[in-house]
């Protein structure tokens, strides 16, 4: 045997896709203690419905241990649920058209196993959600950024790109959308929107990945039909879960559309179905009924927090700060005006003990310093208003400097 070992380096064997991905960076190196984390979209932990689920958990375990604790199928009742619960909202939710998945992330990673080849035309929104957008690159993906504005996605825009492709003889794969409570912007589209973009996508032939994270948890106005509920020619895949109306632990999600595409999901969702276990729970709470009493619940939690944060920016923060009132949902966008960075003032905010996610980690092109995501649903109520306060004289300071 040689004496010399080779300089071997483990990462020589990963995949080029492996080697290029970059570790998140939040735009700041956080040096103090943080104590109003405005950054994430987590659920408020005190909203969790606990003893339900421990009632569930205990009927489930009681009646059917030797099975659920088992290798099996998902919870065909839980099936039944979810298919109930999106008939009710107009969606065509039949057993082949859904897949349960492990969250909704799950179904957003799967999305370029089926459809991506590397150079293949993916449209988002500008801004989004990066944990999605994310996957579409690392798949090697052409992402074409399409703007938002308080009214959600630029149909228009959508329209001029797809005209524009189609001369150069390309057929996007998808156009990933959230229409509601749009994550960060808060936005959501307005029915003839919607209408047009779900057209477009039969005239054009290309697939609309609709995320409605947030979609039950609407605090103000009128509820807007869902994009899968005005297709009727299968052009749209709607995807959503249970993360912010029961639990993210639960990490339960789901998919509906074409009965062609959840079959091959299912097919690279190589681990297997959802586990018995949490599916049953699940499904056990589900028809208890007081899913939706939970909602109600939590609609009137979230509207309170976000009024406080609404109030609180209208108090503190200067008058050129223009904060997006949101109808539902988890968030509340800002737009800076232009002598502001949002990447400067999080690290001048983190030394204050306060963080939010600044705009240019909701852009897949760099874009976004003009802009701050401030989430009101996880920091209880008294932390909301310190935050926001702390966060305006910073931003009063920055304006002086
Ligand atoms: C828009 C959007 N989609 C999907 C997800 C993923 O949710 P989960 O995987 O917990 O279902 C999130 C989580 O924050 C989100 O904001």
């Amino acid at each position: 045997m040689s004496a010399i070992t080779p300089a071997y380096r483990i990462d020589d064997l990963f995949a080029d896709r492996a080697r290029k991905i970059a570790p998140p960076t939040y735009g700041t190196e956080l040096t103090k203690i943080i104590t109003v984390s405005l950054t994430y979209g987590l659920a408020d932990p005190d909203l969790f419905p606990q003893a339900d689920i421990a009632a569930a958990t205990t009927a489930v375990l009681t009646n059917t241990a030797p099975a659920v604790l088992n290798y099996g199928p998902t919870s065909p009742q839980l099936y039944e649920q979810l298919s109930q619960r999106l008939q009710t909202q107009g969606i065509r939710a039949d057993r082949d058209r859904l897949l349960i998945s492990y969250g909704s992330a799950q179904i957003l990673g799967l999305l370029p196993d089926v459809f991506i080849e590397p150079g293949d035309v993916v449209l988002i929104e500008g801004p989004s959600f990066l944990g999605a957008v994310g996957r579409f690159f690392n798949a090697g993906a052409k992402v074409i950024t399409i703007p938002v504005d308080e009214l959600g996605l630029d149909v228009d825009a959508v329209e001029a790109t797809l005209i524009d492709l189609k001369k150069q003889g390309i057929r996007p794969r998808f156009i990933y959308t959230i229409p509601t409570f749009h994550n960060p912007t808060g936005s959501t589209m307005p029915l003839s929107r919607r209408k047009k973009l779900v057209a477009l996508a039969a005239e054009y032939g290309v697939l609309v990945v609709e995320d409605d994270a947030y979609g039950d948890l609407r605090f103000h106005g009128e509820s807007v039909p869902s994009l899968a509920s005005l297709d009727e020619e299968g052009w749209v895949l709607y995807v959503s879960t249970f993360s912010k109306t029961i639990a993210p632990g639960v990490r339960i999600g789901w998919a509906c559309g074409d009965p062609a595409i959840i079959e091959r999901l299912a097919m690279f969702k190589s681990e297997g179905p959802v586990g018995p276990f949490v599916s049953h729970v699940i499904a056990h709470y589900c028809a208890t009924g007081k899913l939706d009493t939970h909602i109600q619940e939590l609609i009137a939690a979230y509207r309170h927090k976000c009024n406080l944060m609404l109030d609180a920016i209208a108090r503190e923060f200067p008058s050129d700060v223009i904060a997006v009132k949101p109808d539902g949902g988890f968030f509340v966008w800002c737009k800076l005006p232009a002598d502001m960075s949002a990447k400067a003032i999080l690290t001048a905010a983190s030394e204050h003990g306060v963080t939010f996610l600044p705009g240019t980690r909701c852009y897949a092109n760099g874009q976004g310093d003009d802009a701050m995501r401030l989430a009101f649903s996880f920091q209880p109520s008294e932390k909301i208003v310190e935050g926001i306060a702390t966060l305006g004289s910073v931003l009063r300071e920055f304006r002086k400097s």
